[in-house]
């Protein structure tokens, strides 16, 4: 069955989401607003609710840029899960934490404390951060360098995962006659020293009902698909060719493989924009019209960005001027200017195109045209599922959940019934033995 994670984002993905109007006024920080989308979700039979994180938001030289987007205000995604768990009973909940500036065992403990209070249905999407605006919150003033970000990942991601291993699924017998809270044979000190940490353990956290958090990531690079690899149960990333998306699924599950995993165990969903119409053109006038909505100022900021050339300068309706290529985002860079080129389109038609999704597969159509995209992708082995981005909340996941989720059932590709009651069982992964009990 074709999995579906629900990437929530305030207002919607679109970065003009905020400006619509059908979406509530302070819809980024209202609870009940989220609550209401999870409730949907779950009607969806969505296998998750995820949620993205960055630890700062823009500093006073964007203030241009970031007095117009919305992308930046939003709650911490621990706190915010665990109250949406607690009014939920299948779907589950992934929250991004950051490797770069906490230390391991206090990531461990927040997701199996989540995990313990939704009963087995929390998910950690690992990251190593790279926005500008964070190190400033952490008294620095640069990220390292990615390198070493991998390395501190590598060795954290070891570090949590062993936390999550030092209570045996039993360990807590609680004999009152005998007055023994836990049996210390089913405890084991970590006992860690490397390269970045030293942790002894154990956790204060028991084991869940589906043993430990699911772990997710999303890097593209040859590092960030080595780590995902080796310990990522679902991997989210962004695709736009089903050929490219093929070739990347085909990739990380042969490394899995080298690390002696199940590859069917290593899901891959790459994020969709659904618009969806009654026909194609009622799809396409949605999209315009949020189009038309991205202020001309945030969209030359963020295609200014994009291709490392201060577009402000130039006029809006004139050509994309040629830009020198830009370190670390030429592969990027390359394809906006060249789609430019190739379509003879001014700065305001190029930045309608890149500024809407954040480079995410945007999809417009009716229930159909959605509907055999996903079929294609799935079936063809570019996916195993999908982050499905609504560019608007709540109104197209309302759509979604009530037009393209029956469709996809009437198909055979989803489920109608939650499978069990663990993000794990719904997700068809095995649960993960006690590294100790495995070894006894
Ligand atoms: C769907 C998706 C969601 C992501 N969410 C976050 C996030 O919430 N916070 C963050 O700092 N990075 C996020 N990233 C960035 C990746 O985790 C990763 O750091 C980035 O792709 C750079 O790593 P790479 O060089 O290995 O590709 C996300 C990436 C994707 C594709």
């Amino acid at each position: 069955m074709m999995k579906l994670g629900l990437f929530v984002q305030g207002g919607g993905h679109h970065v003009a989401a905020w400006r619509h109007p059908s979406t509530p006024p302070g819809a980024s920080q209202d609870f009940a607003h989220y609550a209401e989308i999870a409730r949907l979700a779950e009607r969806g039979r969505f296998d998750m609710i995820f949620l993205a994180d960055t630890v700062g938001t823009f500093g006073p030289d964007d203030l241009e840029v970031w007095k117009r987007g919305h992308s930046a205000s939003r709650l911490e995604p621990v706190t915010l899960l665990s109250a949406l768990s607690s009014i939920t009973t299948n779907i589950g909940f992934v929250a991004t934490f950051s490797t770069s500036f906490i230390e391991p065992f206090h990531v461990a403990r927040l997701f199996a404390s989540l995990d313990k209070i939704s009963g087995g249905r929390a998910g950690w999407n690992l990251v190593t951060s790279a926005a500008p605006s964070e190190p400033f919150n952490f008294s620095r003033d640069t990220h390292a360098p990615p390198a070493e970000r991998y390395s501190r990942a590598e060795e954290f991601a070891d570090v949590v995962v062993g936390l999550w291993n030092t209570w045996d699924d039993d360990a807590i017998i609680e004999d009152r006659d005998a007055g023994i809270f836990f049996d210390e044979s089913r405890m084991h000190y970590l006992r860690h020293r490397g390269e970045f940490y030293a942790v002894r353990g154990p956790l204060t956290v028991h084991r869940s009902p589906q043993g430990h958090p699911v772990l997710v990531q999303a890097g593209q690079s040859d590092r960030g698909r080595e780590l995902a690899a080796r310990t990522a149960d679902v991997i989210f990333t962004v695709q736009q060719e089903i050929d490219v998306s093929r070739a990347f699924r085909a990739d990380v599950h042969a490394r899995a493989t080298k690390y002696g995993r199940d590859a069917s165990a290593v899901k891959i969903m790459p994020g969709v924009v659904p618009f969806i119409g009654a026909t194609r053109e009622e799809a396409l006038a949605k999209f315009e019209e949020l189009q038309s909505l991205i202020h001309p100022e945030l969209g030359i900021r963020i295609l200014s960005e994009l291709i490392g050339t201060d577009l402000s300068v130039y006029p809006i309706d004139g050509p994309l001027p040629e830009a020198p290529p830009k370190a670390g985002q030429e592969g990027r860079q390359r394809v906006v200017l060249e789609m430019a080129k190739r379509e003879n389109l001014s700065i305001r038609q190029v930045y309608q195109r890149v500024a809407g999704a954040r480079g995410h597969r945007i999809i417009h159509g009716s229930v159909k045209d959605i509907a055999d995209d996903l079929e294609e992708w799935y079936s063809t082995g570019a996916a195993d599922g999908f982050n499905i981005m609504p560019p608007l909340f709540p109104a197209s996941l309302i759509e979604f959940v009530e037009l393209v989720v029956p469709e996809l059932q009437r198909r055979g590709l989803f489920r109608r019934e939650y499978e069990g009651a663990t993000l794990r069982e719904n997700l068809g992964l095995p649960f993960p033995a006690n590294r100790h009990a495995a070894r006894a």
